[in-house]
């Protein structure tokens, strides 16, 4: 008998986006992971169990394969890197934008003008150093982990590499976006090994997933 496949997934909007998927392919998970500390879940099918991991983390989980498959934002992936990965079908759930944005009092084109160097607070190093490479500009990286928007509300940055959605929270922190770097949904994404070896136990979970997305 084969082994289980096992599929990771982050709580909160990941979770909740995948879960109406795996329901249209007639799979329900065992536990609410909101509500359960477990963090490996039984499905209806017994083919198939669930990691929660951080969303960070995904990538890694499948690189690794710890887990065969997974659902990660294109912002995680992208900045994970796709090594011994395969991202081929785009869910597109979690929807949201990678952009840049400034104090609404700062004048972010006039600096940029003058060849400015900016100091710019973000999660995601790799993608904003390649952005502002791109445009010719010099700016300091700094590292952070989360409430990226505080940043420049504090004198630690001029500005911030984010996700932005509604834009609610740059709004309720004064802040204004001011250049879109890119738009992000999330992927199902695969362990490249598992996908030559276990292709034909994954197939009835990939067509699963494609026929919803
Ligand atoms: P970690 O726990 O690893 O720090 P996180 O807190 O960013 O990650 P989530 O907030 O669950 O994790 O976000 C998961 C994914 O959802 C992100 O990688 C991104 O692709 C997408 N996302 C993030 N914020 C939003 C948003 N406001 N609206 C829609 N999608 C979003
Ligand atoms: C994300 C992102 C922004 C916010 C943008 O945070 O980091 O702070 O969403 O969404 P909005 O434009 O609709 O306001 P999230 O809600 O995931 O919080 P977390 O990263 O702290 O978990």
């Amino acid at each position: 008998m084969s082994e289980i496949l096992t599929l990771a997934l982050s709580k909160g909007r990941i979770f909740e986006e995948t879960m109406p998927m795996l329901a249209k392919a007639g799979i329900t998970v065992a536990d609410d992971p909101e509500k359960s500390r477990k963090l490996i879940l039984g499905t209806s099918n017994p083919k198939l169990r669930v990691i929660i991991v951080r969303a960070s983390d995904v990538p890694t989980y499948i690189q690794y394969g710890a887990a065969d498959f997974g659902v990660a934002g294109y912002d995680v992936l992208a900045e994970h890197g796709m090594d011994g990965l395969y991202a081929p079908i785009d869910l597109g759930i979690a929807q949201c934008r990678m952009s840049v944005a400034v104090r609404d009092d700062f004048d972010y084109l006039s600096a940029v003008r003058q060849g400015a160097r900016l100091k710019v607070v973000t999660k995601y190093v790799q993608q904003a150093r390649e952005h502002f490479a791109n445009k010719g500009m010099h700016v300091d990286l700094i590292k952070l982990y989360g409430s990226m928007e505080l940043g420049p509300l504090v004198g630690l940055a001029d500005a911030i590499v984010d996700l932005v959605s509604t834009g609610n929270t740059l709004k309720a922190n004064r802040l204004k976006e001011v250049e879109v770097i890119k738009e992000i949904s999330s992927r199902l994404v695969i362990n490249q090994a598992a996908y030559k070896r276990r292709r034909a136990e994954l197939q009835p979970f990939l067509d699963a997933f494609a026929q919803t997305a």
